[in-house]
């Protein structure tokens, strides 16, 4: 249990919360005593997660689904409201990621991208809202630094995030008079992550971005769900449409240290 936020009787639904920072997320709310929903591809890993998550002691329910399957998050989304008696917190991260220029990019390659991360972000709040417990109910979508910082193999993410966060501008004023807030939560290098791995694979690179932090060190899963905990919470009652950086200055330099760091190993690629 959390000695600082208390979210017993509350109800948490993270989409793609089966691993990384968005099960950091999860795992959080729970350890504050929330009720939890899940959802991701996998089975096994919904199944894990579950389990884990079950440990705090509170309901757990779990869903296999892909985010691009508009009816299958509506479904979930329907499911663990009236078992769970609605949603509180509203978390939108499922993503995908890999390097790769522009030109060595198929267009479904770009499209898989934006139909993960933008398409699905719509389709979570777009079936969430319904079931949202109004006034006092909190979205949170997890953009990245992609969304503001163009970086060099990443057209899809920096095309997908800057379209989240416009989503979570809009929905922000769209929904402020239901009492819902919407917000963005932006992950700098986050350690020991799929996302990590896939772009900062090797030690150089890992060197490289660590040394690019102007509080010099990765990110722990525990700093944005931390940052989660707060915003969901009363004490951010007036924060909406926010997006906001927990990335340890990471973004402050822009590409020219951002992307510097975490692309060396593919700098053949584009210069
Ligand atoms: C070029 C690639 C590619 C690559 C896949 N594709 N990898 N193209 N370079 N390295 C192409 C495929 O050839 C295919 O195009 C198209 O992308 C779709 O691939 P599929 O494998 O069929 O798609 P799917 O099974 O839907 O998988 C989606 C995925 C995958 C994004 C490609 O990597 C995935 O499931 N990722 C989820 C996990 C993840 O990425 N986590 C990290 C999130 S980190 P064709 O034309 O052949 O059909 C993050 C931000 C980090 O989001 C920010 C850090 C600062
Ligand atoms: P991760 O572990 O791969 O998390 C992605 C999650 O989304 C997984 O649970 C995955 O599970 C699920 N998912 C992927 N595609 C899906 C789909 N089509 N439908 C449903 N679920 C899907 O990666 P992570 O690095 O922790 O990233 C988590 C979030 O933080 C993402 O939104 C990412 O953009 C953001 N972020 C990460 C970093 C970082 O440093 N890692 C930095 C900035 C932002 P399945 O495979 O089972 O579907």
């Amino acid at each position: 249990m959390s000695r600082t936020f208390d979210y017993r009787g509350k109800t948490v639904f993270v989409a793609g919360g089966t691993s990384g920072i968005n099960f950091g997320i999860a795992e959080a709310f729970a350890g504050a005593g929330a009720r939890l929903a899940v959802a991701s591809r996998r089975q096994d890993k919904v199944d894990a997660a579950v389990g884990r998550l079950s440990g705090h002691g509170e309901a757990v329910l779990g869903y296999a689904l892909d985010v691009r399957d508009y009816a299958a998050v509506e479904a979930a989304l329907a499911d663990a409201a009236r078992r769970l008696s609605g949603i509180d917190v509203l978390v939108s991260g499922a993503a995908g990621n890999f390097p790769a220029p522009a030109l060595a990019m198929s267009a479904n390659a770009f499209k898989s991208v934006i139909d993960i991360d933008l398409l699905g972000t719509f389709h979570v709040l777009r079936a969430g809202f319904a079931h949202l417990n109004k006034p006092g109910a909190s979205v949170i979508n997890l953009s990245a630094p992609q969304a503001y910082i163009p970086m060099p193999l990443q057209m899809h993410v920096c095309a997908a995030k800057a379209g989240v966060d416009m989503i979570t501008r809009v929905a922000a004023m769209e929904w402020g008079r239901a009492g819902v807030r919407v917000n963005s939560i932006v992950p700098g290098p986050i350690d020991d992550t799929e996302g990590m791995k896939r772009l900062a694979p090797t030690p150089q690179a890992r060197k490289l971005t660590q040394d690019s932090v102007p509080l010099g060190r990765f990110g722990d899963k525990r700093d944005i769900a931390g940052a989660c905990l707060w915003l969901a919470g009363p004490e951010a009652a007036y924060v909406t449409g926010a997006v906001i950086p927990i990335d340890g200055g990471w973004s402050l330099a822009g590409v020219s240290v951002a992307g510097a760091g975490m692309f060396d190993q593919f700098a053949g690629a584009f210069r």
